[in-house]
């Protein structure tokens, strides 16, 4: 149902509604500008606004809000990012998981600043083109920053979306009709605000569990509200269990307490960012003693401590690590790609966090 067009500018019932809504609980977030000021006409710096955006997936705002602020002061533009060693980016990046998104965010700083003069592009289309920008993104900065009408369909707008028209095909198959349904109640106008007010209302009463349906300002258009089922819905299909791998790592310590740390290949997972040093992680159990991959070949597997396993879960399967500690015997040389660092100072993905504080709590004899 078209409510909205040029000519009359009419809101359907539900963007009215939820945008009224959003004026009034529109939450402080640092890289939004505020309805108010929006309306004051001040505009979302649209690098800001991507890369919030980037952060933001698959990543909580709590867990992303003292990150970003730390990216932003680092980098407080696309050029200041465009100009910073990859390896930068990626340790700045440690701990958020995902580290493709690192690589490409860098990529889509330099693409902005070599191929676009430092401006992003300000549409759908134009944003798509960017590395690491899919179509989930290329909506959300188009909206947020450029007040384009895209229609944004993230996690809380899924659920959103899913419970007003009680979308009875389970995820992650109801996607596009998710998608559809979305479309027929999004405005022309304020998309960037509407775009925000549902993923608000989905962060903060439309909530996976226990709904607050009675605070809801669309409830009356909710289906799934009508059925008393808020909570039934998006039906989703059952989970397959993930697969579960094994490996090992080495964590050699020398007379300065520091670790030998190794960068990952730059493809492959956790690709670019530092390890430590370890086995392959297969299928099978490779639990046991260290292979002849480990490093300082010259050391005996008696001569490594196991340091007990530390457990991983990655999108697509468990690991399993075990984690084995030496000291660095007299003489030993580190291999090419390899560095001693002192392991606070190390920037890790979490699975080598959990790894080197499993190292660092086995008790080394002198
Ligand atoms: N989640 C993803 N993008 C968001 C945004 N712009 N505001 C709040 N939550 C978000």
């Amino acid at each position: 149902m078209a409510y909205e067009t040029r000519e009359t500018k009419k809101l359907s019932p539900v963007a009215s509604a939820l945008l009224a809504w959003y004026d009034a609980n529109a939450r402080d977030l640092p890289w939004r500008i505020g309805p108010a000021e929006r309306k004051a006409g001040r505009t979302p710096d649209p690098y800001r606004v991507w890369l919030s955006e980037i952060m933001l997936q698959q990543t909580t705002v709590a867990t992303v809000l003292p990150r970003y602020e730390a990216f932003l002061e680092r980098w407080p533009d696309v050029a200041a990012m465009a100009a910073a060693p990859q390896a930068d980016v990626l340790g700045q990046w440690a701990g958020l998981g995902y580290y493709a998104r690192a690589r490409n965010l860098h990529r889509c700083a330099r693409a902005v600043v070599e191929d676009h003069g430092g401006d992003f592009p300000d549409t759908e289309e134009g944003l798509r083109a960017l590395p690491g920008v899919g179509d989930y993104t290329a909506a959300a900065v188009a909206a947020i920053a450029f007040d384009r009408r895209a229609v944004v369909v993230d996690g809380n707008i899924e659920r959103v979306v899913a419970r007003l028209f009680a979308i009875g095909a389970p995820l992650p198959s109801a996607k596009a009709e998710i998608k559809r349904r979305a479309g027929e109640i999004w405005p022309r106008r304020r998309s960037g605000d509407f775009a925000q007010g549902l993923m608000d209302l989905g962060a903060g009463i439309c909530r996976p569990k226990a709904p607050m349906c009675l605070l809801c300002p669309i409830s009356s258009a909710c289906e799934a509200y009508a059925k008393g089922a808020g909570e039934d819905y998006p039906k989703k299909a059952p989970r397959k269990p993930k697969p579960s791998r094994r490996g090992a790592v080495y964590a050699m310590v020398n007379a300065k307490g520091e670790m030998l740390f190794e960068r990952r290949p730059e493809k492959g997972l956790l690709g670019g960012m530092l390890g430590l040093p370890g086995t392959p992680w297969t299928d099978e159990n490779a639990g046991a003693p260290p292979a002849e991959s480990a490093p300082g070949g010259r050391l005996r597997p008696a001569d490594w401590g196991r340091a007990g396993a530390v457990e991983h879960v990655f999108t697509h399967f468990r690991l399993t690590l075990d984690v084995f500690v030496a000291r660095a015997p007299k003489g030993f040389r580190r291999r090419a790609g390899q560095e001693w660092i002192a392991p606070r100072d190390a920037k890790l993905p979490t699975v080598m966090k959990k790894a080197v504080n499993a190292a660092l709590s086995f008790p080394l004899s002198d």
